[in-house]
């Protein structure tokens, strides 16, 4: 058995090209030497217009097409020499260890190699808070905390600490940074913007660094993907999926600015969004994707289609081979299509044929799309580097993100310097959030929809609390309150929303709290010692009416595994210093809110307090 890297070394190799006869099976072509696309001292161009010269129209369509891992076998791999695999929303290996998501991927890419080709598929996953559906991976703090950090240069270095994780896995494509402008919290992806502005999510491209390396192609380096293009942000009444009405000239100016960051950056790939503008299903807009992405911008890199997304563009369930057209004509070159891919191919076929497609749409897809597989190495280094699998969950990023929740931490209210406390205080913690590693790390964690309990391992805001204070200090705990009286220093409320994702966590009602978390917060109030509220949430909460009765508030969002970052704010080893990066609403009938509207707030955009003052 070859090892991975020098397998890697060999490929591009004349000598890989024989061993390959052996290993693969049939060769590319009866000639002396590799075939010049899998000469490394080739330009990437001079290796993506020869590789194209030899593709089928099967070839080509294959590259287009993404199957999800569980509706797609090796040998069909092979057999439609497909371009991409994904695992969405919680798909994982079983078990779900890191080891053994490096096993899926080598399987896989080596039924892509088995090919007549051997082009390498890339592997997409949502990495969206670390490499999040690994159990055992280091969870971060979602974007609107990160956002709240203010700090572009800690969300570089989460970016580069998730591609390692996802290196080790061999996983090579990540569909994050999701670039959206959250304007309307009740949103259920609100967590998953930087902010309600586009500065947030544009200074925050530095994530495409950190991800992808300078260049693709570095050791830990994968594909990172800018979605959802564009003004998934901005949908009437914060609707998932629904449409953005607003005029041309404000969504240019709140919603495109971004992507024009990560275009500047290099990002390899955008996901279109499935929302509409004006209308118009964003899957089927040839004057965004094609016009403004890919010539206004310069977007070099290839566009994906989101998860069903060309579904969405008739209304109806499902999709039709006009939907196939109108997706690719407008500038899609992947093709997300996790279940019904064969069906996908055949309507492209089809299409493609009629010179419904022209012949020239399919192949500067392809060279989009293969020009990333070459820039990324792959054709060099197709196989997990498994040197990289140690660091999943290791104490350096580990570190990272503590330090990371400690930056996101916003300091609302500190009515008499109650914070930061004392090492040797005594405190009583309680709430739903306090001691659950699924509440703090919320959706998008271990499973799509993420679940409360101890879902990975990680440190739990109690497990903070405990580890930051004095180890004399005596901290009690009890989920509901009951046991807390006069005799503390202060009791911490840890309370919050229970995790989503995507639709299933839009809310149309006033974004109150949670009666159970009510009654918590009012047994503590009841005892009569300082109630410090931290809540843990994807966006902020209509907390006007209850706020007068707590000494202090803290937003700590979805901090992820690392529960001691929030401990380190409360106990002062840490400054807060983290900003609001969304206007707090005083009523949630006010929504939406954003700065510069002209509601009154309960705290502006930029709002936090610090210890020094
Ligand atoms: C989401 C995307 C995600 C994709 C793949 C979709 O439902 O909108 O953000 O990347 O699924 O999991």
């Amino acid at each position: 058995m070859l090892s991975s890297s020098v397998k890697a070394r060999l490929l591009g190799s004349g000598m890989m090209a024989a061993l390959a006869l052996v290993a693969y099976g049939a060769p590319v072509r009866a000639e002396p030497g590799p075939a010049p696309y899998l000469d490394p001292r080739l330009s990437v161009e001079a290796r993506v217009d020869d590789l194209l010269d030899r593709m089928s129209l099967d070839d080509k369509l294959g590259q287009m097409t993404q199957p999800e891992r569980r509706h797609i076998t090796p040998e069909e791999i092979t057999r439609y020499r497909v371009g991409s695999v994904l695992s969405s929303g919680g798909s994982a290996p079983s078990p779900n260890t890191a080891e053994k998501w490096a096993d899926m991927y080598d399987g896989l890419q080596r039924a892509a190699l088995a090919g007549r080709l051997r082009v390498p598929i890339m592997y997409g996953v949502d990495a969206v808070h670390g490499h999040n559906t690994v159990v055992g991976a280091t969870v971060f703090p979602h974007n609107i905390g990160l956002g709240a950090s203010r700090d572009p240069a800690l969300v570089r270095e989460i970016g580069a600490a998730t591609a390692e994780e996802m290196a080790g896995t061999g996983v090579d494509w990540n569909f994050a940074p999701c670039l959206c402008v959250a304007r309307d919290d009740r949103w259920g992806r609100t967590y998953e913007s930087f902010g309600e502005v586009p500065e947030l999510p544009a200074m925050m491209t530095t994530a495409v660094q950190g991800l992808q390396g300078d260049e693709l192609g570095g050791p830990a380096s994968v594909l990172a993907t800018a979605k959802h293009f564009v003004g998934d942000g901005g949908t009437e009444g914060g609707d998932d999926r629904g449409d953005t009405r607003i005029p041309e000239e404000q969504l240019r100016a709140v919603h495109l600015p971004p992507f024009r960051a990560a275009v500047k950056r290099g990002v390899g790939s955008v996901m279109i969004s499935y929302s509409s503008w004006n209308g118009l299903k964003m899957h089927q807009n040839r004057y965004l994707i094609n016009d403004v992405l890919k010539r206004e911008l310069g977007f070099t890199g290839f566009v994906v289609s989101d998860y069903n997304g060309i579904d969405e563009i008739d209304g109806a369930s499902g999709f039709t081979r006009h939907e196939v057209t109108a997706a690719i004509n407008a500038g899609i070159d992947m093709v997300m299509v996790p279940t019904e891919w064969r069906r996908f191919i055949e309507y492209l076929r089809d299409a493609v044929r009629d010179g419904d497609v022209p012949m020239s749409r399919i192949d500067d897809a392809n060279r989009r799309i293969l020009t990333k597989k070459v820039e990324l190495g792959l054709f060099e280094s197709p196989m997990a580097d498994r040197s990289y699998l140690r660091t999943v969950g290791g104490a350096a990023h580990r570190g990272l993100a503590r330090r990371a929740v400690a930056e996101s931490q916003v300091l609302l209210k500190n009515d008499h310097d109650v914070l930061p406390l004392d090492d040797d205080d005594k405190v009583f913690v309680a709430g739903g959030s306090a001691d659950d590693i699924g509440m703090q790390s919320g959706g998008w964690t271990i499973t799509w929809q993420g679940a409360p309990g101890p879902i990975t391992p990680g440190t739990t805001i109690l497990d903070g609390i405990r580890k930051v204070a004095d180890p004399s200090a005596k901290v009690d705990y009890s989920r509901d309150g009951n046991g807390v009286d006069g005799s503390y220093d202060a009791a911490i409320a840890v309370v919050g929303e229970k995790p989503y994702a995507e639709f299933l966590g839009d809310r149309t009602d006033d974004l109150g709290l949670d009666p159970e978390d009510l009654r918590t917060i009012d047994r503590l109030r009841a005892a009569d010692v300082p109630v410090i509220v931290v809540l843990v949430s994807g966006r902020p909460m209509d907390v006007a009416a209850r706020l007068p009765g707590w000494n202090a508030l803290v937003a700590a969002w979805l901090p992820g595994t690392e529960g001691a970052g929030v401990a380190d704010v409360l106990y002062g080893d840490a400054e807060p210093t983290g900003r609001l990066p969304v206007t707090w609403m005083r009523d949630g009938a006010q929504q939406p809110i954003n700065g510069g509207d002209g509601k009154e707030p309960l705290f502006p955009f930029g709002y936090g307090l610090t210890y020094s003052g």
